[in-house]
């Protein structure tokens, strides 16, 4: 993903240069690269989810959608929808802050976007030098040629402008919020079933209600959970409804009492209730985390849900250090490469289990000192021959069904079997009996427990994101699909052919 970035000072006070900016129409009248310019369906140039369909000089077309604007912090955030230039996933925001020497004005511009291997460097350039820079020249004219007075109604025609900037003046700090619902689009679970029964539909996110946030997403993890839940073996959503725990994305603005977060903040969640197979999205507020500047959307994305699982198995569980030897099943997988790698950071020993050798390959690159090839869930007797005979101190169980006897066999006398998953089935019952017969204990935990405080959150967030800032943890993205194959995704997933996160792209 590119990332540009450029900023100047302009010699004008912030609300003569905020006048201009905050008008998503004006842009035609200031930059000398854009010619004639619309809102769509009427609506007011500043309303949150109103769409500018515009021509570039030459010849280009773009539509680009308001996605995010405060009169209180002066700034804007859009999006381009589509274009006619291959440029994707394009996020742009503008910021302006007071600059009190001589009452002038810094102008922060910075977007990231995708285009074409290749062309990284010459869209560089043409964002930074011929949109960015010549922007910042563009409004110095402007200004010089109309006396330095403030952008108003007049100049936008009745037609245009729909009574934008006074009304937000006279609507003072709520400016911003968008007023009605954002449409979108979504994947629905239509009934329960295979991956057949994912289907896109268009829909609208609703504004948000008191404690909730409306997020404009960028980048959606997929996670094994979603088959449950597709299928039914978890009772989350009734179908039809839309699936999926875990996004990235940019929050659009938010309801009444929401102080976590603000409109234009990056953002990522990883939480219930399902429903993050969608360009965007109302939810609660509260599980949304900041985040850092370093941490692309992606990166967010896939590592959020898979990484915060890691963050309480390893650290608040059951502790796991130097000493411990522990045995990660599906170690090439999502949440298994995490373990691996956080695991053998802290010093542990690790076992893992996969189906193929080149799953063990990916699982050794990432810290699984001994990665054991067991496609049909036989792997005690490898396990007890790596310990000389003790086991495991903590066995990682996303399997369930297939692997509940090995698992009794691999795990050492005193250890811990973790059941946190189901990918082959429901763990049968288990007679007590046979974890009394070694001391074992069983602990069948769900991240959302963890993660229900968020002052845990925050903590849980902080660790994750820290680990991945100082390289403790990569995290791989082994596929990514746009948002209305999230069928061929799960099918991906289920196959037992992916390794890593695995991403749907709106
Ligand atoms: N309780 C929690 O808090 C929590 C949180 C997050 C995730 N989880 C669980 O963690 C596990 C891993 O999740 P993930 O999203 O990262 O998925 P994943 O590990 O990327 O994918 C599942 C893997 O399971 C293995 N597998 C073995 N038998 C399988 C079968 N019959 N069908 C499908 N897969 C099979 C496959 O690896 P091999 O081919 O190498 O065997 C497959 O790649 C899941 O069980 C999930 O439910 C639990």
């Amino acid at each position: 993903m590119i990332k540009v970035t450029r900023s100047a000072v302009i010699d004008a006070p912030i609300g003569v240069v905020w006048s201009l900016i905050r008008d998503f129409n004006s842009h035609w009248a200031w930059h000398p690269a854009v010619g004639p310019s619309r809102i769509e369906r009427d609506e007011p140039a500043d309303q949150v989810g109103c769409v500018r369909n515009f021509a570039l000089k030459d010849g280009n077309r773009i539509r680009e959608q308001l996605i995010a604007l405060s009169d209180r912090e002066h700034f804007s955030t859009y999006c381009i929808l589509d274009a006619t230039l291959p440029m994707r996933r394009y996020v742009a925001t503008v910021r302006l802050s007071r600059v009190t020497d001589g009452d002038r004005t810094f102008w922060h511009w910075q977007s990231t976007f995708d285009v074409p291997r290749g062309r990284e460097r010459e869209f560089a350039e043409l964002v930074g030098r011929g949109v960015y820079e010549a922007g910042f020249q563009g409004v110095r004219d402007w200004l010089r040629a109309n006396g330095g007075r403030p952008w108003s109604m007049r100049d936008q025609g009745p037609s245009r402008d729909g009574g934008g900037i006074a009304e937000a003046i006279a609507r003072g700090p709520a400016a911003g919020r968008a007023r009605g619902p954002v449409a979108g689009q979504a994947v629905f679970v239509e009934r329960h079933g295979g991956p057949d029964v994912l289907a896109l539909r268009a829909t609208s996110a609703p504004p948000p209600g008191p404690g909730e946030a409306r997020i404009r997403q960028t980048a959606i993890g997929i996670n094994y959970i979603d088959v449950y839940v597709r299928k039914g073996l978890y009772p989350l959503l009734t179908p039809p409804a839309v699936p999926g725990m875990e996004a990235a994305g940019i929050v659009v603005d938010v309801g009444e009492g929401v102080s976590n977060v603000a409109p234009g903040d990056r953002v990522a969640y990883a939480c219930a209730p399902p429903g993050s197979y969608a360009t965007v999205r109302t939810m609660p507020a509260a599980p949304l985390v900041k985040l850092p500047a370093r941490i692309d959307d992606e990166t967010a994305a896939a590592a959020m849900l898979k990484g915060l699982s890691a963050e309480y198995l390893l650290f608040r569980l059951r502790r796991v250090g130097a000493g411990d030897t522990i045995l990660v099943h599906a170690a090439a997988g999502g949440v298994g490469l995490l373990l691996c790698q956080w695991a053998s950071r802290l010093g542990a020993t690790v076992l893992g289990t996969v189906s193929t050798e080149d799953k063990a390959r990916t699982a050794r690159a990432h810290g699984c000192a001994h990665p054991i090839v067991a496609p049909d869930a036989r792997f005690a007797d490898r396990v007890l021959e790596l310990t000389s005979g003790r086991g495991a101190d903590v066995v990682y169980d996303g399997l369930g069904a297939d692997a509940a006897d090995e698992n009794l066999r691999a795990v050492a006398t005193t250890g811990l079997w973790v059941s946190y998953g189901q990918a082959t089935g429901p763990l049968p019952p288990i007679d007590p009996a046979r974890l009394e017969a070694r001391s074992i204990s069983l602990a069948r935990p769900v991240l959302f427990h963890f993660t229900e405080d968020p002052r845990r959150l925050a903590e849980m967030s902080a660790r994750l994101f820290d680990a991945i800032e100082r390289n403790l943890l990569t995290v791989r993205v082994g596929g990514r699909w746009p948002l209305g194959a999230a069928a061929d995704a799960h099918r991906a997933l289920e196959s037992r052919g992916t390794r890593g996160s695995l991403l749907l792209l709106p």
